[in-house]
């Protein structure tokens, strides 16, 4: 196996090209320009490194990773346009850069392009990735339509929110990594284990999300820090807080995500104070160590070499420690 950069690396390279020089402009720049941005890469380095868990050169899972990453970006097109989302990677999200429309159709359409690199692969290998692909991309359109259904409600429990970040976020980031063991050809046991391994970390990584949404630096986070919070998000810091805060503080927490504020750096403001102040911060915190840890234990049901285990604990704990 070989370094995180090392695939990050190997992944990079085959963005610039995907779209480049297509026509119409106004479709493919805009799949340009988000590709471009970069942003973490953690997907398709998940596939890549499950390939080489499984001891097949990663080459062979450049399709099956670009597939993922250009679905992922597809997916926060759409997702800035259902969260009214200003930011992205430091830039200007692509609804705004452009217009609505333009998200519309040049995300459907990356939704067909990372389709399309499955047709690298033979039959059964297709079909596999295939399957895989369409129950993953349906459970996170089912998963981003609870996370849009419960800004408007108030009854959201802590089930039904980890149900919505398993839909939304970890699935896709389990399927990265199944789909390098399908690559690979590995054993249905260990394909599924590893599935178990990226979903876990997977809802540790939305957990974090959260709290950077809530808690990130503005000069690097690249997103709106605090969108959630305007846009009502009932994220974990959220659902803890009302279960922790006095009864005043979870009627003014209540009021405040009822409503769209006029002054949304006051209610930013108030409401990371709460978060604070109730506990909820250590909290999910709290949670997201529980999430990395259930991922690591799941590692240890591997049978893979303890060299391998060493290397994605590793990339676990880096994400633990990120700040983007
Ligand atoms: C953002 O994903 C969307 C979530 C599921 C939280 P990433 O944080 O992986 O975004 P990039 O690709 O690195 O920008
Ligand atoms: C995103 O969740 C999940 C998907 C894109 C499917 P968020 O809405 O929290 O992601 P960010 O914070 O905008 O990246
Ligand atoms: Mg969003
Ligand atoms: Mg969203
Ligand atoms: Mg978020």
């Amino acid at each position: 196996m070989h370094s995180v950069s090392y695939y990050q690396e190997k992944v990079s390279h085959h963005f610039s090209q995907i779209v480049a020089h297509k026509e119409p402009k106004n479709l493919y720049e805009p799949i340009q320009y988000i590709l471009s941005l970069g942003g973490k890469r953690m997907r398709p380095v998940l596939t890549l490194m499950a390939t080489e868990v499984f001891n097949v050169a990663c080459e062979k899972a450049i399709p099956a990773a670009t597939a993922i990453e250009v679905f992922h970006n597809f997916s926060l097109i759409h997702d800035d346009i259902m969260d009214d989302a200003p930011l992205r990677r430091g830039h200007q999200t692509v609804h705004e850069k452009w217009d609505l429309n333009t998200g519309i159709l040049s995300g459907d359409a990356m939704l067909i392009l990372a389709y399309q690199f499955f047709e690298n692969y033979k039959p059964e290998t297709f079909q596999k990735l295939a399957k895989l692909f369409s129950k993953t991309a349906l459970e996170v359109c089912e998963g981003q339509q609870y996370d849009v259904d419960f800004e408007l409600r108030n009854d959201v429990t802590i089930p039904e929110y980890l149900k919505m970040i398993e839909y939304k976020t970890a699935v896709l980031v389990g399927a990265a990594m199944k789909m390098g063991a399908i690559v690979a050809e590995t054993s249905d046991e260990n394909a599924n284990l590893i599935y178990d391994f990226g979903l876990n970390l997977g809802l540790a990584f939305q957990l974090q999300d959260d709290y950077l949404d809530a808690f990130g630096n503005p000069e690097t986070f690249g997103k709106q820090v605090g969108g959630d919070i305007i846009e009502n998000k009932k994220t974990y810091l959220y659902l803890k807080a009302m279960q922790f805060a006095d009864g005043e503080t979870q009627q003014l927490l209540a009021h405040l995500f009822a409503s769209q504020p006029t002054d949304s750096q006051e209610k930013i403001a108030t409401v990371t104070g709460i978060f604070n102040a109730s506990g909820a911060s250590e909290a999910t915190q709290k949670a997201i160590q529980e999430y990395t840890f259930k991922a690591f234990e799941t590692l240890e049901k591997m049978d893979i070499s303890p060299d391998k285990k060493v290397i994605l604990k590793a990339f676990g704990e880096s994400l633990m420690g990120r700040n983007v």
